[in-house]
């Protein structure tokens, strides 16, 4: 049985491009295993927040010495943590939003990036401690980055796949729908992403 995360970050909710990408992943995903179980992280519901001095000081200190307060906001964090541990398989809706991704997915990397969880710090440098899974970006873009002038505008994905390398994630596949404001592309853009899922 295979647990899968599925991380949304549109805060579009039926015409969100990247979750229709994203939900295609899924499908296929249940389709090669039947018996799948999806777990849904929908970080436009639950609102992780933007880092204030108290979550960084509770992230830098020793568990034992924590408040009731930090205490609570270190529960917060691994729960998230938690739910990264015990996916075999991450899908992760990525669309580019200012040259970044949505800031409620640059929140939730402040809050599941936290040494001796998802990564440590050893005599050889950094090592990331979520090893085995597979990682499934859905990226959706106005405009194109895989290729041509702003390929090197192409910052969301490489960012998403840095950090997720950074855990111990590196068996990564990306699914691209772009040019979604470009006449003459944007009318099958998304049909051809959805087309070229295939699950590995
Ligand atoms: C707030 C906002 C910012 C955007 N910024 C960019 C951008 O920097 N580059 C780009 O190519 N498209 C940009 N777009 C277009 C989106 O990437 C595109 O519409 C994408 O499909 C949005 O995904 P969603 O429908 O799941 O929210 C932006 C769209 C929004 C709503």
């Amino acid at each position: 049985m295979k647990n899968i995360l599925h991380i949304i970050s549109s805060p579009r909710a039926e015409i969100s491009a990247s979750r229709k990408l994203g939900n295609a992943v899924v499908e296929k995903i249940k389709e090669k295993y039947s018996s799948a179980v999806i777990k849904e992280r929908d970080l436009t519901k639950d609102h992780v927040p933007f880092l204030e001095e108290k979550h960084i000081n509770t992230f830098f200190s020793p568990e034992e010495s924590h408040s009731a307060e930090q205490t609570e906001i270190s529960d917060y964090s691994k729960g998230l943590i938690s739910e990264l541990q015990e996916a075999d398989i991450i899908v992760i809706d990525s669309p580019m939003y200012n040259f970044s991704v949505p800031a409620t997915l640059r929140a939730y990397f402040d809050f599941t990036s936290r040494t001796g969880y998802t990564f440590k710090y050893d005599e050889n440098g950094p090592k990331g401690l979520l090893n085995d899974k597979k990682l499934y970006i859905a990226f959706t873009s106005g405009n194109i980055y895989s290729e041509g002038p702003y390929q090197v505008y192409d910052s969301n994905v490489p960012y998403v796949k840095n950090v997720f390398g950074f855990y111990g994630v590196s068996d990564v596949s990306v699914f691209r729908a772009e040019g979604l404001s470009i006449p003459g592309i944007q009318e099958t853009a998304m049909e051809k992403a959805i087309e070229g899922i295939t699950i590995d």
